[in-house]
């Protein structure tokens, strides 16, 4: 398949940054410069609390709002967390899976990670799967089989049909926040490969159709590169979705 028959996805990551009290202000600014085209669709995964508000923001567009995290039960017992059917309540469209960083400082397994889009699935939200390597990692030339893992385990029991729903991001850990993109020829090695493990997995049809993103310290000014590789389908956006730059990188998609 054509890679212009796969729709575009620019996804906002907030992290944990602003107030449910600047949405208005930044949606201000954002919104006269953020049109999307019929290929592009466009979310911002935004922290638990400001869901209303950017929902509320987002109201007359296209643009969808989304989650950054989610329980893997469905409710009961367990203090803090947030259910898929909650964030579905809210509106939520998107949830990005198994950051980097929730791997990290939470210790989230691809087990965790595969209950996690299960539950998402069974609430009619859109994982966004994340994975990638660290640089030790790809120093030591283990990138591949390494994202081959976190891909398998992540989809385990997910069937061709479910999978149309699923969204993969590759992030490299080393290129998240610190301004040191990919090569556009790196990301797209990865995320071509990928979509070859999909291959192996579903089929040549279900892999032609899954979109995969790229994500880490893409902007306004390298979003163009990337998103012109045949095999990255859009982009995970940290901190660049902060700014109004974010309107330039749904810009380049738009081009592209
Ligand atoms: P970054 O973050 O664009 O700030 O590198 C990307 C991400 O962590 O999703």
């Amino acid at each position: 398949m054509d890679k212009k028959n796969r729709k575009a996805l620019i996804a906002g990551n907030w992290k944990m940054n602003k107030l449910a009290s600047e949405v208005p202000g930044f949606w201000a600014e954002l919104g006269p410069r953020a049109a999307l085209t019929q290929d592009v669709e466009s979310a911002l995964c935004v922290p638990f609390p400001l869901i209303p508000a950017v929902k509320a923001a987002l109201a007359d567009s296209q643009i969808k709002v989304g989650a950054q995290d989610v329980s893997s039960h469905d409710k009961g017992a367990y203090t803090g967390e947030v259910s898929a059917a909650m964030l579905a309540d809210l509106g939520a469209a998107y949830c990005i899976i198994g950051h980097s960083e929730r791997r990290a400082y939470h210790a989230e397994s691809d087990e965790l990670v595969n209950a996690k889009l299960k539950a998402l699935l069974g609430a009619g939200i859109r994982p966004i799967m994340c994975c990638g390597e660290s640089l030790e990692q790809r120093d030591n030339q283990v990138t591949l089989p390494f994202v081959e893992c976190q891909i398998r385990n992540g989809l385990k029991d997910i069937t061709a049909q479910q999978m149309s729903e699923v969204v993969i991001a590759y992030e490299p850990i080393w290129a998240i926040g610190t301004g040191r993109t990919a090569t556009a020829e790196q990301a797209q090695e990865v995320c071509g490969f990928i979509r070859s493990v999909l291959k192996s997995m579903y089929g040549q049809s279900v892999a032609d159709a899954a979109r995969v993103l790229y994500g880490g310290s893409m902007n306004g000014k390298n979003a163009a590169e990337l998103l012109a590789q045949p095999d990255i389908d859009g982009g995970l956006i940290g901190g660049a979705s902060l700014k109004i730059e974010f309107a330039d990188i749904i810009g380049a998609a738009n081009e592209g």
